[in-house]
């Protein structure tokens, strides 16, 4: 039995959870605080880094605070820390990772530095009481990527983005459409009032024989259609069309991957796997495959501190932790380049 707290600081949310859990059970989430920055960088349209740090250092000491207080427990009964070390801004990684350090240092502690991809890879799996062989699909704001899990730490690259990934593409058409920031929810609501035929987007890489993804040409579609019309378009059609083609490529592709490795099991997360409407369509695919579907919580698709908790105590039961001089890495892949 060991309890984790794990602080997650990549991008634009600072959140810490604490996590409880032994091999072969199901983990507890004690707790999970999150402090969005959404409305700090809804007026510049995007995430500002130096925005973004400043405001990790300014909620996090509270933040671990109040998870202490939901939770229950003293900083005593804390067996391991654990925080993002990467993919992410550098700026923002160094707050959380060196928090983590700090209190790990202090109290004598392991500390864990974990991928941020792994923590959403296994998200889907955070209330069950093990990782079993899957074809994993990552749908974030920062990440599109197809991988063959053979189970916890055993990641191989099937795919991933060669320019934007889903969840960019859907806060730039956002922008596009002058929505709000982040677009991809935005999006998702214009949708349920339009029609997915109205415009027949690029799908494209769908037909090709590798499991890569490739999103630029479909929002330069969504651009030129915008300016070809001059003002006279209806967003939520628009919307329909760009959502019905993205999720054609992502269900396309995810079910092929399942295909060629021989997987039963399919588990989606990050952002974009919130959307009820790829959601909808995977699990009919699935269905229709024989294929089980996994997916995380709501609460836990968009970027949480639990599931990095999660990552790291099944790194922490298996013996593993990392030097308190590991750095952080903005650029942290999830698998090798051979792999
Ligand atoms: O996983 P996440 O919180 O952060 C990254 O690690 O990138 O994902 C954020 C992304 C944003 O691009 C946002 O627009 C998208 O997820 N997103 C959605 C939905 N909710 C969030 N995209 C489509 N439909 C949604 N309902
Ligand atoms: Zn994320």
């Amino acid at each position: 039995m060991a309890v984790l707290l794990a602080i997650e600081s990549s991008c634009d949310e600072t959140a810490v959870a604490i996590l409880r859990g032994e091999t072969g059970r199901r983990a507890e989430v004690l707790a999970s605080e999150i402090s969005s920055q959404i409305e700090l960088h809804r007026e510049h349209g995007g995430v500002v880094p130096e925005l973004a740090s400043r405001n990790h250092s300014l909620r996090l000491r509270g933040l671990v605070e109040k998870a202490l207080a939901t939770a229950g427990a003293g900083m005593a009964e804390i067996d391991a820390f654990a925080a993002t070390s990467g993919p992410g801004l550098a700026s923002s990684l160094l707050i959380g990772s060196t928090a983590a350090k700090g209190m790990a240092c202090a109290l004598g502690k392991p500390f864990l530095g974990i991928n941020h991809l792994e923590g959403h890879l296994l998200s889907p799996f955070l209330d069950q009481t093990m990782v079993p062989p899957h074809v994993g699909l990552i749908v974030s704001g920062g990440h599109t990527l197809l991988l063959d899990v053979g189970g916890p730490g055993r990641y191989r690259k099937l795919g991933g983005t060669r320019d934007d990934a889903a969840g960019e593409a859907y806060d730039k058409v956002g922008k596009l459409l002058g929505l709000p920031y982040p677009g991809g929810p935005e999006i998702e609501k214009a949708a349920l009032s339009g029609n997915p035929g109205a415009y027949d987007f690029p799908r494209s890489m769908l037909h090709d024989p590798h499991l890569d993804f490739s999103f630029s040409g479909l929002k330069t579609a969504v651009l030129y259609t915008l300016q070809r019309e001059q003002g006279k378009f209806s967003i939520a059609d628009v919307s329909a069309s760009f959502q019905q083609a993205v999720i054609e490529i992502l269900v396309g592709k995810t079910l092929r991957a399942a295909q060629l490795t021989g997987r039963k099991r399919v588990a989606i997360s990050g952002g974009v796997s919130l959307n009820k409407a790829l959601r909808g369509a995977m699990r009919e695919a699935c269905e229709r495959s024989g294929l089980e579907l996994m997916s995380a919580p709501p609460d836990f698709c968009t970027d949480n501190a639990a599931m990095i908790a999660f990552a790291a105590l099944l790194r922490h039961l298996a013996g593993e932790s990392s030097p308190l001089s590991e750095d952080i890495h903005p650029n942290l892949p999830l698998v090798c380049a051979a792999c």
